[in-house]
């Protein structure tokens, strides 16, 4: 594939609504991969423009303004900053972050519109559409609501139920009525142009597939994710049909208002917005005396869309066929859509408020960027959809960041500041001791910096095929050897009798952590940062750092050299506690009605077998009053209960730890099984059991009666 390789990078990351704040769902889906992706390429002296931006028109953002109660112009500048600052403090290091309410912006959409239409891409079509007369507008699918036809909600709207989650269309709700009076629509005839989607299927089959246009390479189709492909693939099997581009709105960017008939008509958001793209590019070569065309227009430009599942169609197919149509433009060459992250076993609902906030985690956690950052893109959804829970957070920051990294680069700056003030030894060449990669292995400093490179060359391998998590891995196995290289060797113990050893061993110990220190930057460009300034040497200037290094370690050549100093050393990682995590999980299950986490599945487990009435009635099930509650220590799952049975009082060990805190449950009234057999857990016996129901999730809650029942009295 020497034919595509390209001399510059166009990435790009899905502009945001900008109707509501960032969560981490975005990030791992979007925003981590690109951003390391470009981190990446820039550490390889590579030319790269990464550009993002708000998407501000739309019925997403008129939606909010109408319920906030003010203008979408209000909206779209609070969520802007708001956004734009986050994105800055987690460290997405985007070129540009632009608008699509700018006037650059308007003018190029509308150039583009026209362009199109001058050269007979669009038909107009006259349809009827839902208008409410009080208000006087045409209603947006998401304006109509009414009785679901597939589970009855009264209150689906006229593109999805969110109850059963059917797609749906305005015509099929029963009881239309409109979202902004409450008053049944009436139908009108309106005007739009239909882009001829259908003319274009045939190429984007062939582009898609085989990665060819006109007989010509322009990418590589086996580089790309199996479920982008398979996603346009089933539209493309069911024929692609014109499509509006406009609609009859009054918040967007206007159809150029001397085409006739474009009065009171905007573009569909769908096609501005990746036009925001193009604007993005323009406005970022203006303010840096480039030229946008370079990005835009050429075939040595690999164009990269990062984006989540659900703007995939938009992205490889409709804005495709916009680019070719238009005739000037280049297309991408990789679409590396990620799948959905999940929160703590439910889908992320705003609305619902399930969800982790990035700006709340930056003010809550502060300084714990990089700990978010790790956890998700060792858990991004790259092939399939993933979660994110805060134990896990807790569990990789504990232990990857704090045990595996942090511990290794302590480690090397304790022992160099012990044996030699600080100052990087200098070692006798070859010298051997145990390698880090195998302790079977005797090894000089020349081969252990060779295996460096390849690993590193191995990393990079992953980002420039889009897999993230497999990146991260080989960064931690770096680590991982490091620490080996230590353990295999022990110059602490050796430090007497072989002190030429000792130097080998810490000599190339510290060309791991300079090698760790530019391949972190693409993860965790915080700590990157701070270990940089720790070994005292300058700050990155996003110019090649790693293949400056590469190439040395290839050549067999240090990278950090003998009488260099470094500074003293210091934590670069720290342990999450207990409590910010539990403090985590209570906000967020305070945030929502305990209802309202939209289970994954609702999958009820199937029924036992019958039992005669007999063996029911062997239970002996009683009404309880927990009186008090504790954590047991080393078993994050249980508590220990002390329950009053009215006759008497029982230790019951059960497992909901998770689910509650002791002092919410002290003097809950409970069901328990009075005559199980007494079973030791965790060295308590436990006497009897806490009745439970359990829900898709594997959330629980109590059994009991209705209304206070006094205690030891039975269950039939
Ligand atoms: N705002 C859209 C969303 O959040 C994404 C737009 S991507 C772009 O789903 F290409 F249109 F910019
Ligand atoms: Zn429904």
């Amino acid at each position: 594939m020497s034919g595509l390789t390209k001399q510059r990078y166009l990435v790009t990351a899905a502009l945001p609504y900008a109707n509501g704040p960032l969560h981490v769902g975005h990030l791992a889906g979007a925003y981590l991969p690109a951003d390391v992706y470009v981190r990446y390429q820039r550490l390889m002296r590579r030319e790269v423009v990464f550009v993002c931006g708000s998407d501000e028109h739309g019925a997403a953002i008129t939606m909010r303004a109408h319920k906030e109660g003010v203008s979408p112009r209000e909206i779209v500048d609070k969520y802007h900053v708001l956004i734009r600052d986050t994105f800055q403090k987690i460290g997405i290091a985007f070129d540009i972050y632009h608008r699509t309410s700018e006037p650059l912006h308007h003018q190029t959409s509308q150039e583009i519109f026209r362009k199109l239409l001058e050269n007979g891409h669009f038909e107009e079509r006259e349809t009827e559409q839902y208008y409410d007369e009080s208000a006087k507008q045409f209603l947006a699918d998401r304006y109509i609501q009414g009785t679901c036809p597939i589970c009855g909600n009264p209150d689906a709207y006229g593109d999805q139920c969110e109850k059963c989650g059917t797609s749906l269309s305005p015509d099929q709700l029963l009881h239309p009525r409109s979202a902004l009076s409450g008053n049944p629509p009436v139908k009108r005839p309106t005007t739009h142009w239909y882009f001829k989607l259908n003319e274009h299927e045939a190429w984007l089959r062939e582009w898609i597939n085989t990665g060819r246009i006109d007989g010509k390479q322009v990418h590589d189709p086996t580089t790309w994710k199996a479920h982008v492909i398979g996603q346009c693939n089933a539209w493309l099997d069911q024929g692609l049909q014109p499509r509006a581009m406009t609609r009859d709105l009054d918040w967007g960017v206007d159809v150029p208002p001397d085409i006739p008939n474009a009065q009171g008509k905007k573009l569909y958001v769908w096609l501005d917005a990746p036009i925001g793209y193009i604007s993005a590019t323009k406005q970022w070569a203006a303010d840096n005396r480039d030229n946008w065309e370079r990005f835009w227009k050429s075939e040595d430009t690999a164009l990269i869309h990062f984006i989540g599942k659900d703007n995939i169609v938009f992205h490889c197919l409709i804005f495709p066929a916009i680019l070719r149509a238009h005739g000037e433009f280049i297309l991408p060459v990789n679409v590396p859509a990620n799948q959905f992250l999940n929160l703590e076993g439910a889908k992320f609902s705003t609305s619902r408020n399930w969800a982790v906030w990035v700006h709340e985690y930056l003010q809550e956690l502060p300084g714990r960027e990089d700990d978010l950052r790790y956890n998700l893109i060792k858990n991004m959804p790259e092939q399939r959809d993933s979660e994110f829970t805060w134990k896990g957070l807790q569990e990789t920051t504990n232990t990857e960041l704090v045990g595996n990294l942090g511990g290794f680069i302590q480690r090397v700056f304790v022992l160099v500041h012990k044996n030699y003030g600080g100052v990087v030894p200098r070692s006798v060449p070859d010298q051997t001791f145990r390698s880090g990669w195998n302790a079977e292995t005797i090894t000089t400093t020349d081969q252990e910096l060779y295996q460096l490179a390849k690993k590193l060359e191995e990393m990079g391998a992953h980002i420039e095929h889009f897999q993230f998590r497999d990146a991260l891995r080989v960064l931690m196995e770096i680590s991982s050897a490091g620490n080996a290289l230590l353990q295999f060797n022990e110059p602490w113990k050796v430090a007497q009798e072989h002190p030429e050893q000792v130097k080998a061993v810490l000599f190339t110990a510290l060309q791991y952590v300079v090698a760790l220190s530019v391949a972190m930057r693409p993860f965790l460009p915080f700590s990157a940062e701070r270990l940089r300034a720790q070994l005292n040497l300058s700050p990155f200037a996003d110019d090649g750092e790693l293949v400056a290094i590469l190439n040395d370690l290839l050549e067999g050549n240090a990278i950090l050299w003998p009488d260099h100093r470094i500074k003293p050393p210091e934590h670069l990682f720290s342990r999450l506690p207990d409590e910010v995590i539990e403090r985590q999980i209570q906000k967020l299950h305070a945030s929502t009605p305990r209802e309202a986490a939209k289970p994954l599945n609702d999958s009820r487990p199937p029924l036992k077998d019958t039992v005669p009435f007999e063996i029911f009635a062997q239970l002996d099930l009683r009404t309880a009053t927990i009186i008090a509650a504790e954590k047991i220590e080393k078993a994050d799952k249980l508590l220990r209960l002390t329950v009053d049975l009215g006759f008497e009082t029982r230790t019951i060990v059960a497992g909901i730890a998770q689910h509650y805190s002791p002092e919410e449950i002290i003097g809950r009234q409970v069901l328990v099984v009075a005559n199980l057999a007494p079973r030791k857990m965790r060295g308590i016996e436990s006497q009897g059991m806490v009745l439970m129901a359990e829900d898709a999730q594997g959330r629980l809650c109590f059994v009991r009666p209705d209304e206070n029942w006094p205690n030891g009295f039975a269950v039939r």
